[in-house]
């Protein structure tokens, strides 16, 4: 008999319907010479109920234990008042008639029913079947689920037309290293895995596909963290005759409908909109959390001439002195070690040192506060209340902000500054600089990709002053992650060419890399622009997720592994030779020597 129900569906309507269920059993009690069974599937779990006049089902349920995979007939009943459980099946059970056993099952290595927080996450992602076995370890699947179907519903009826592109291909630059396949058929050649389809959903537009998306697998070897994985999935989408303010207008009303079917939010738009610079002057990141105040301040007019040589030396050098400013009623909840940990921090993101004053009555408390006389009543007037706290970093401008800018971050854990209830914060950052400037050689690099359009009023400096150049590219920023980035993109070969030639590249050099792409410019390409979700990191900011890792079905481990089939993983020497390769030693940490 096929399953007539789910576990999880049975309400008391169905009392005294004949039912077969299919599931795991999740608990099996023995009590007063009943058997209770907990059958659990997909949508939930019910209680089933074996009485010993059943012969052959008790005889069944006797056998039984944890995980194993059955099939039970019997009849709903409505479960005494007393006896309900509060989930959707609680209030009813089935009483049992056949049970048949599907499959068998050893004990699980990891709990499946109970507890289970306590077990590792290398573990549960060896046994990521058993541990999606759990509904909170599945929901987030669901909700990804949900959003990638309100993607499809939506972009549809906005006239996209959704189409893949090729897995085995080249290197697209997008700022890390790429996998690399070796190809068979031509031994020492070797395809590369997309860091993005962003050539392919230009050639796109090139070939009149008008409106493009795809929900797009992307390859990247770089550094892991918990918000970002080796493979993981954009939406990546293209729109012809655009201009900035299609793109972005578009992509708040799919925002909008998206989050709302996936994880019911009801946000606002239009999303405000900050420059990179303001970004970076005001919340010291180009991903900055706005759910919270705490805006960095710059005291260069207050110690323009300051006698202060650590802050003077910063300000001689064309620098910045930057301050936070936390408030009296937080602030004492900041000891000096506090404020140690705070300055190690502000280190581990360049800053070379990081002043505290705090004030006190008409004068401030802090190890350099004896020095800062001249500044006292300057600084009264930012710290305006007793017992504020002021933190300063005076360096570079990059610097100092990207420091500050982290310590708020740190500041904003710490003192758990944002609400719970805090609604979400999503916005733009806009007019990025097109190209930034390696400090190590001097070169200049793009800052998103090389396709990107240069601000029409700034690209007169392309060559005279590269760094100024503004580039019509975007970010979307939610609360304090990158979920997105895009931009209008270069459609005529000349300013491509000017592109290269400004990022170093000789024509001979940009042609061989990117000649396919740079042919198809010369054949009538239209004004274009699009941008790129990460998909993943959407999903877990919307599931309430600490790491990616939660929301994807089979994810890699911090190192890049996955615990669960072994990858990476050595091959057969036959294979290595069919594809003309040869490894080089290693030594004992697995690099090459
Ligand atoms: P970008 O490189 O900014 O742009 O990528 C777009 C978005 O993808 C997400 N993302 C990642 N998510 C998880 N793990 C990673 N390793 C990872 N790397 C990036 C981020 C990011 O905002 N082709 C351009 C888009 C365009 O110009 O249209 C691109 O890929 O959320």
């Amino acid at each position: 008999m096929p399953r007539t129900h789910s576990c999880g569906a049975l309400r008391p309507q169905h009392a005294g319907s004949p039912v077969t269920l299919n599931g795991w059993v999740h608990r099996r009690r023995d009590l007063g010479g009943l058997v209770f069974l907990e059958l659990r599937d997909h949508a939930g779990r019910v209680q089933v109920v074996v009485d010993p006049d059943a012969r052959d089902a008790f005889a069944v349920a006797e056998t039984l234990r944890s995980e194993w995979v059955v099939e039970v007939r019997g009849t709903v009943r409505v479960r005494p008042p007393e006896q309900r459980a509060d989930d959707g099946s609680g209030a009813v059970e089935v009483a049992a008639d056949a049970i048949t056993v599907l499959a068998a099952a050893d004990t699980p290595p990891i709990p499946v029913a109970d507890g289970g927080n306590e077990t590792s996450e290398e573990l549960r992602m060896r046994y990521r079947y058993l541990d999606l076995r759990r509904p909170e370890r599945m929901a987030p699947l669901r909700l990804r689920h949900r959003l990638i179907k309100a993607i499809w519903d939506f972009l549809d009826d906005a006239g996209f037309l959704q189409i893949e592109t090729p897995l085995l291909t080249l290197a697209t630059p997008e700022g890390a290293r790429d996998y690399l396949v070796p190809s068979r058929t031509r031994p020492g050649s070797f395809y590369a895995l997309p860091q993005s389809p962003q050539l392919f959903k230009q050639l796109l537009m090139v070939g009149g596909a008008d409106r493009y998306f795809q929900i797009a697998r992307c390859f990247r070897d770089e550094d892991l963290r918990a918000d970002r994985q080796p493979d993981f999935t954009q939406l990546d989408l293209e729109m012809s005759f655009a201009d900035e303010d299609d793109v972005l207008d578009l992509n708040e009303r799919l925002m909008a409908h998206v989050v709302h079917e996936a994880a019911g939010w009801t946000i606002r738009t239009p999303f405000p909109r900050l420059s990179y610079r303001d970004a970076i002057d005001r919340f010291g990141s180009d991903k900055p959390d706005l759910r919270f105040g705490y805006e960095l301040i710059t005291l260069d007019a207050t110690f323009a001439g300051t006698a202060f040589r650590g802050f003077a030396a910063a300000l001689d050098a064309g620098g910045t002195v930057k301050a936070l400013r936390v408030p009296a009623e937080r602030a004492g909840e900041l000891s000096r070690k506090a404020l140690d940990q705070l300055e190690a921090h502000a280190k581990v993101h360049g800053a070379k040192a990081m002043a505290w004053l705090r004030r006190n009555g008409d004068g401030f408390q802090g190890p350099i506060a004896k020095f800062l006389e001249a500044e006292t009543p300057a600084l009264l007037e930012v710290a305006a209340t007793d017992g504020d706290l002021l933190l300063l970093i005076a360096d570079r401008r990059s610097l100092a902000c990207g420091a500050l800018g982290a310590v708020r971050t740190a500041l904003r854990d710490r003192l758990d500054l944002v609400p719970d209830d805090a609604a979400p914060s999503f916005a733009w950052i806009v007019d990025f600089p097109l190209l930034e400037e390696d400090e190590a050689t001097g070169d200049w690099t793009y800052m998103h990709h090389p396709f990107t359009q240069p601000h029409p009023n700034d690209l007169e400096r392309l060559e005279s002053d590269p760094g100024s150049v503004r580039a019509q590219a975007y970010d979307l920023v939610l609360n304090g992650f990158e979920i997105g980035g895009g931009s209008l993109r270069i459609h005529d070969r000349a300013t491509q060419d000017r592109m290269f030639r400004a990022l170093g590249f000789t024509d001979e050099e940009a042609e061989a890399r990117f000649g396919f792409f740079l042919d198809a410019l010369r054949y009538g390409t239209p004004p274009h622009g699009g941008i790129a979700w990460g998909l993943d990191r959407l999903a877990m900011l919307l599931a309430g997720a600490g790491s990616l890792r939660d929301v994807i079905a089979f994810p890699k481990n911090v190192r890049g592994g996955d615990p669960l089939t072994g990858a990476p993983a050595r091959v057969p020497e036959e294979q290595l030779h069919e594809l003309g390769l040869q490894l080089l030693p290693t030594d004992a940490d697995g690099a090459t020597s």
